[in-house]
């Protein structure tokens, strides 16, 4: 086969050594199912002098960005090089240029991708982020193509193998929150400064993305209320286990009448639910559609080789269609952004409340959530004296009104501390029939 698609990559780390291994280690199907030889031409590094344990050619690295993708024997960028800038201005030239992209960048779809997607609709390319949500399993796809003649009702995902490695060690092996996420870091799953991770952000991004292709709205990461788990405790996660629920870190996307729910956050997830069984560092990706009904992606969602394999899928079919002149799937954003205000969703909630053990106190917690419209679903107390715990699980109630309950908690003096504040998650994801 004498046809080569020439590919620039921008970035050469983890994913892009991945990347890489893989081009050059199943060459042979690979260019069989692309129609033509997918050979790396150039590359952009920071450092040109590094050693990366590659087959890749020395003459091909550059520190020069921007000569990779102007460059004519590139015919396809690859942006394996992460953050905002200058991945979107290369991005963006890579789109007027009529060269498709195919990208791993979360933080870049999440936050301009919309824009992106139009750019590439008018340039009649395809730009390609399988990659850049859950890793290794395929979700952008099935969201995009195979339930297009579906209507999504609601998507939940685990989305960030690093919280869900700390949220398992915490669950299985009573480690506490800190000596989780230091284990995660020595493993290499978080970094030195885990904020993205731990806070949540990871996973908005990916919320946003996801909820874009399955809602047919522009979703940007700042459209994703969130929070992380850095407030998770083990007697959050004791009592979870005790009631018959994990505590995971969940990007919920549903539909409310026209409008858009979108969040990420830890909740109590029943155990019986699908994704209650995703352990340790995978991902998984649960989807509630009007016909298909309730469908279950799972997989590795980080890593050279993992992350590696989204990508040059991606290649792979973004080549066969530059052979052929096409070019792949569009999004379909044609509904006017509609986001559910967050004041107004309804779930159950868990609060842990440290009290003062004495007559009337319980008396005085339950007229603070009777007065702001919060039915208590069940209570009872752990220890006594001054270690003395209210643990509270309430019905359905609207999120504005917990939080003015839980205000008008901290200030009740019976009430030392309101300890924790989790969302309880229903097994049945209809938004119809969700909890009792
Ligand atoms: P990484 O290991 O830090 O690699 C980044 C690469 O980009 C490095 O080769 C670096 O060069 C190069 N680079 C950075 N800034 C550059 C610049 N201004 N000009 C030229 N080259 C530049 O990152 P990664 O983990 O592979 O992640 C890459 C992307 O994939 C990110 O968007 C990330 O969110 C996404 N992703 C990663 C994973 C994962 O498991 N790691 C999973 C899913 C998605 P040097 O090597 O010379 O420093
Ligand atoms: N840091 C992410 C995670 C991997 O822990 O899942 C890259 O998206």
């Amino acid at each position: 086969m004498d046809r080569v698609i020439r590919v620039g990559m921008l970035g050469c780390g983890t994913v892009g050594g991945g990347v890489a291994s893989i081009l050059s280690r199943g060459s042979a199907d690979i260019t069989a199912r692309a129609g033509a030889e997918v050979r790396v031409t150039r590359v952009a590094v920071r450092d040109t002098g590094k050693d990366r344990g590659l087959s890749l050619p020395a003459e091909i690295f550059t520190t020069d960005a921007r000569s990779v993708v102007e460059a004519d024997d590139v015919d396809v960028i690859v942006e394996v090089m992460g953050g905002r800038q200058p991945a979107s201005e290369l991005l963006r030239r890579a789109l007027e240029l009529g060269k498709p992209v195919v990208t791993a960048n979360k933080e870049l779809v999440a936050h301009e991708g919309p824009e992106l997607y139009a750019m590439a609709r008018t340039a009649r390319v395809d730009f390609a982020y399988e990659a850049a949500v859950a890793g290794a399993i395929p979700i952008i796809k099935p969201l995009k193509e195979s339930l297009a003649g579906d209507r999504v009702r609601r998507v939940v995902g685990i989305l960030n193998g690093t919280t869900n490695y700390i949220l398992t060690r915490m669950t299985e092996d009573g480690a506490s929150y800190g000596d989780a996420l230091a284990e995660a870091q020595r493993l290499g799953y978080a970094e030195a400064d885990p904020t993205a991770d731990v806070g949540g952000h990871d996973a908005a991004a990916k919320t946003a993305i996801l909820s874009s292709l399955a809602f047919d709205m522009a979703v940007h990461d700042r459209d994703v209320f969130r929070e992380g788990i850095e407030g998770v405790t083990a007697t959050d996660i004791g009592v979870a286990d005790r009631l018959g629920y994990v505590v995971k870190l969940l990007g919920i996307a549903h539909r409310e009448g026209d409008a858009l729910a979108v969040r990420v956050y830890p909740a109590f997830l029943p155990k019986t639910h699908p994704l209650a069984a995703v352990r340790d560092s995978f991902n998984a990706i649960y989807v509630d559609a009007e016909a298909a009904g309730e469908l279950m992606f799972y997989g590795r969602g980080a890593g050279a080789l993992p992350t590696g394999s989204a990508v040059v899928g991606d290649l792979i079919d973004v080549s066969r269609n530059l052979l052929q002149t096409a070019r792949g799937a569009s999004e379909s954003i044609h509904r006017p952004t509609s986001l559910f205000p967050v004041d107004e969703l309804q779930t159950q909630y868990y609060v842990l409340l440290e009290v003062a053990d004495r007559p009337g106190v319980l008396a005085d917690v339950a007229r603070t959530f009777g007065r702001h419209d919060v039915s208590i679903a069940q209570v009872w107390q752990d220890g006594g004296g001054e270690s003395a715990r209210l643990v509270l699980i309430t019905h359905r109630a609207r999120e504005g009104s917990l939080r003015d309950t839980v205000e008008a908690l901290a200030e009740t003096p019976a009430v030392r501390k309101v300890a924790s504040v989790l969302r309880v998650e229903a097994r049945r994801c209809s938004t119809r029939n969700v909890n009792p």
